[in-house]
């Protein structure tokens, strides 16, 4: 199944493979927005960008999975598109919008998808749960009414090791429905 996940992966493996040591050894100033707030940081210019969220920014929400780009626990949203923090350089966001799990909450309370995900039982162990929001997130916004074969397209670089993917789908029809009623 190809997916959005799966061509960035393709892309960011080889850039990951080949950056040289002393390139990690180098520092940039990052201007970059999460979760709406805007921030300027120095970072190393080889960190990840699941690394600076988790140890820079603080959000833990974001996961390491395989940290190879195969499994989408570490989706976040750059500029409304799914993406791996695993397989992304920080200094890659200069100037752009990422957006991780806990910043799809409204006001402190769980959005519709999350909600949804909570009471559909989309959640078993909860660690690829955050990857799974944010690339069902992506898929409503740009699709508010997906088939159960656009979800499954869409969620096709996201594994989870606990269960089926049944109670993880109908958690995405959930909150597609929901989300009609109270956007
Ligand atoms: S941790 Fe990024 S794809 Fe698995
Ligand atoms: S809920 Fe455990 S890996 Fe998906």
């Amino acid at each position: 199944m190809t997916s959005i996940l799966a061509e960035q992966t393709a892309k960011a493996g080889g850039q990951r493979a080949a950056a040289p040591s002393a390139k990690r050894r180098a520092r940039s100033i990052l201007n970059v927005v999460v979760n709406g707030r805007e921030r300027e940081d120095v970072v190393p210019d080889g960190m990840l960008l699941l690394d600076y969220l988790r140890e820079v920014v603080g959000l833990t929400g974001t996961k390491q999975g395989c940290d190879g780009g195969e499994c989408g626990a570490c989706t976040v949203l750059v500029d409304d598109k799914p993406r791996l923090a695993c397989s992304t350089l920080a200094v890659q966001m200069e100037g752009r919008r990422v957006e991780t799990v806990e910043g799809l909450t409204h006001g402190g309370r769980m959005s519709a998808l999350q909600q949804a995900f909570h009471e559909k039982l989309g959640t078993q162990c909860g660690f690829c749960t955050p990857g799974m929001i944010t690339a069902a997130e992506a898929l409503l916004r740009r699709n508010p009414d997906p088939s159960r074969e656009e979800i499954k397209e869409a969620m096709g670089g996201n594994l989870c090791r606990c269960t089926g993917y049944v109670k993880i789908i109908e958690s995405v029809e959930t909150a597609a429905a929901a989300r009609k009623v109270a956007p």
